[in-house]
């Protein structure tokens, strides 16, 4: 099937006791017995949700995976990855990632003796470099988030590989619409449902997906029902119900992107647009190759550094000057004071979030806050 009919079908089946269309919401946290005492499908709430089975299954089918476990949070889905390593083992991390990623990796693993090792991994030589005999997992985000590096998944997959580790990647500023890292090596997808999967800023919710359902979606199953980081039947639903527009939602971000960062790239208050959609962005081949389009995130260094970035995100009247990302209105955000006094992404970089207003709209916005 197409991905825009997985969209509205995959996971969803009309309810046998009621013929309900929407399916409902299964609040219930237990799950009563055979006579036998012995239980057929549903045991209790924290294993097994139909709302939380019915998202696993529609994100792992537009993913071409096996099958999915889903979290509370983006950043649950992927502690729960960290979490199956031991101490002593070793990370490979993009350079620009994700900043709380880095947290987990270095604050909270750190202290139990995980090493992480952040590279550049646009440079593949760097990647080869920075494997151990220890390396576990090579970790990718692409395009990264802020500074919108794309990684060569394929390739880092297969680095990944011989070097014995699993390789996965977050797939969240791609969607599962535009880049399919199952496809292309990966052992495992993950998303912050968070962002475009539930696209409307009410809902927190992470993912991972399997290429196989085999040992590793096993041991992170386990994991999953056992620790209890999982999301509400009704945040399932949610997601569930959003993802039916995803497919048209991603189209349009990428439309409004596009046209907000030509503009962009050609404001004379603009030092560099960071957009993979761009012909003069240096991952622009690696995109055409590896998304089938460019996403609805960009970010841009204003000239002048940190006191004109900021003032470009006060300036906004339509843009909202928020964190986070994905969802259906336009958000602008100046990255270093979010991500706080250690923040590795230059001073002058505001990442936005095209949202689905009118290109025209935005860029007015933009053109009167620049000034
Ligand atoms: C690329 C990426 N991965 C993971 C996360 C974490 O997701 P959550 O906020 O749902 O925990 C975010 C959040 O911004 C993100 O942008």
């Amino acid at each position: 099937m197409h991905p825009q009919t997985r969209a509205i079908h995959a996971g969803r089946s009309i309810d046998p006791a009621s013929k309900a269309v929407a399916p409902p919401i299964v609040l219930s946290t237990t799950f009563e017995h055979a006579p036998d005492s012995t239980y057929e499908r549903y045991l209790y709430s924290r294993y097994d949700n139909p709302n939380r089975n019915a998202l696993e299954e529609c994100v792992a089918g537009l993913e071409n995976g096996a099958a999915g476990i889903a979290f509370a949070s983006g950043m649950a889905a992927a502690m729960a990855v960290v979490h199956g390593l031991k101490s002593g083992d070793h990370v490979i991390a993009p350079a620009d990632c994700y900043f709380t990623i880095r947290r987990l990796l270095t604050e909270l693993y750190g202290g139990w003796g995980l090493e992480a090792s952040f590279v550049d991994m646009s440079n593949l030589d760097a990647v080869q470099a920075a494997v151990r005999p220890t390396t576990r997992l090579v970790w990718t985000e692409t395009p990264s988030n802020p500074g919108l590096f794309l990684t060569d998944i394929a390739a880092v997959a297969k680095i990944a590989h011989n070097a014995g580790a699993i390789c996965v990647c977050d797939n969240t500023w791609a969607t599962p619409l535009l880049q399919k890292p199952l496809d292309l090596g990966c052992d495992i997808a993950m998303h912050s449902s968070t962002k475009y999967l539930a696209g409307h800023s009410d809902v927190l919710g992470g993912i991972l997906l399997f290429k196989e359902k085999g040992a590793l979606y096993e041991r992170l199953k386990t994991y999953q029902k056992v620790s209890g980081a999982v999301p509400s039947p009704f945040d399932c639903w949610l997601v569930l119900r959003s993802i039916s527009t995803l497919p048209q939602r991603v189209a349009a971000h990428c439309d409004n992107a596009e046209k907000v960062a030509q503009f962009l790239e050609a404001h004379p208050k603009i030092e560099k647009v960071h957009y993979p959609g761009l012909p003069s962005n240096r991952f622009h081949e690696l995109a055409k190759r590896q998304m089938t389009r460019f996403g609805g995130m960009l970010s841009v260094e204003v000239k002048g550094g940190w006191d004109p970035a900021v003032a470009l995100c006060a300036n906004v009247k339509l843009f909202t000057c928020a964190t986070s990302l994905g969802a259906v209105e336009s958000l602008i955000e100046h990255r270093a004071s979010t991500e706080g006094p250690d923040s590795p992404t230059p001073h002058g970089l505001v990442r936005l979030s095209i949202g689905l207003e009118h290109p025209d709209d935005l860029i007015a916005d933009l053109v009167q806050a620049l000034g």
